[in-house]
């Protein structure tokens, strides 16, 4: 085969998908329960998102940078309103390249004593060398090491590991790099305390937080980043996954002294972004402050029925809002298979946890079909 597989891809060849449902080339009707890996967050093929994004294309496609697309100035206004405070928004395509922007900013403020990026272990902020580098994964980052230097890795919601570290090198902390929520890592919070004691260093030492909402933001935990249960302050925000509606774009959100991120042409793309994506963004962005509050609820319902039940192979649920892992007392290498033969889209990581990350739209009807179909293969 030529395509270089870079994922073990499910023997499914998908022919449409509606909602929350993808149907395969033989008509059999799959439950999507993470919605392209938290992509498609107002799920498949919504009407209304299907006619922006065709209206725009009907216009035009690709422009170039050279001139200012009038969904540029509305998306970034509603992403920066959504922090509360004032700040500037650079688009990317991906979530790495959100990372990368952030990474490039906070370098750009390094200096002879302040250096060390901090980030903390089963984070994922991303795959390119600069992301990679302050990537808590470290199977995948060690390959490719050494990568860029002054990096530390920490513990996460370890307090004591924390306060070390800042004890030690609180004068030489340039940044700090957290996911509020890790994703890829598990689906764990973070600790209200682990949070505080965050805050209390950034005031000590005035470090650079950056919040990773690429997964859990933009409405996916209830709120509309994820950052804003725990009290955080972050200075830079990154976001990506469904902020395009489908579409490949990201976001690197400066806020107040950082709004400056860069001069012009410090930091550049030839393809973000991209007009039809930020058609989709504007979409997205009107519809999910409605949601959010369902959202909590729904999650709220989905820990309460899956934890009565009792299931025999779950050791925990945890979770906000509509990101939820469901962690297996063992791995079990069938489930993946068993869940397609019963019509169920499933997703693994950290070998044992089950990633729900529906649609935020998904209905109670639709929650009762994945929770019964989740019973049948949790037990
Ligand atoms: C929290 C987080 N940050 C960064 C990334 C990287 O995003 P992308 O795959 O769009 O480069 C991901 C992707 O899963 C993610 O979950």
């Amino acid at each position: 085969m030529t395509f270089l597989r870079m994922y073990d891809t499910f023997p499914v060849e998908i022919e449409r998908a509606r909602g929350v449902y993808v149907f395969d080339k033989e008509g059999q009707k799959y439950l999507d329960t993470f919605a392209g890996i938290g992509v498609m967050s107002l799920g498949h093929s919504d009407p209304g998102l299907l006619e922006t994004l065709k209206a725009k294309m009907d216009r035009y496609m690709h422009v170039s940078n050279f001139f200012l697309d009038e969904d540029t100035l509305v998306v970034s206004q509603k992403l920066v309103n959504f922090t509360g405070k004032n700040g500037t928004v650079y688009f990317t395509n991906s979530g790495t390249e959100a990372t990368e922007a952030a990474l490039k900013a906070v370098k750009k403020r390094a200096t002879a004593k302040r250096t060390k990026i901090v980030y903390f272990e089963n984070s994922f902020h991303g795959r390119t060398l600069g992301s990679l580098s302050i990537n808590g994964f470290k199977n995948l980052r060690e390959p490719f090491e050494p990568l860029i230097p002054n990096t530390v890795e920490l513990k996460f919601n370890d307090l004591s590991e924390l306060d070390n570290f800042f004890e030690s090198f609180g004068e030489e902390t340039l940044a700090v790099f957290v996911e509020p929520i890790l994703g890829s890592g598990g689906v764990v919070p973070i600790t209200p305390e682990f949070a505080k004691a965050i805050e209390k260093y950034k005031k000590q030492y005035n470090f650079i937080l950056v919040c990773d909402e690429i997964q859990a933001g933009l409405g996916r935990t209830g709120k509309i980043f994820a950052y804003q249960h725990y009290g955080l302050s972050p200075d830079i925000i990154t976001v990506a996954k469904s902020l395009g509606g489908g579409l490949p774009l990201g976001a690197t959100i400066f806020l107040e002294n950082i709004s400056q991120a860069f001069e012009k042409g410090e930091h550049g793309s030839t393809f973000a972004p991209n007009p039809v994506a930020l058609a989709g963004a504007r979409y997205v962005l009107e519809k999910v402050p409605a949601l959010v509050e369902d959202v909590t609820k729904k999650g709220e319902y989905i820990i309460q029925s899956l934890s009565c039940k009792s299931l025999s192979k779950i050791k925990e649920i945890r979770g906000k809002g509509l990101m939820i892992g469901i962690e297996l007392k063992e791995s079990e290498p069938h489930l993946i298979s068993n869940a397609l033969d019963i019509g169920l889209l499933l997703n693994i990581v950290k070998g044992k946890v089950v990633r729900l990350l529906p649609a935020l739209n998904i209905s109670y009807t639709e929650i009762e079909e994945m929770i019964n179909k989740l019973e049948v293969i949790l037990d």
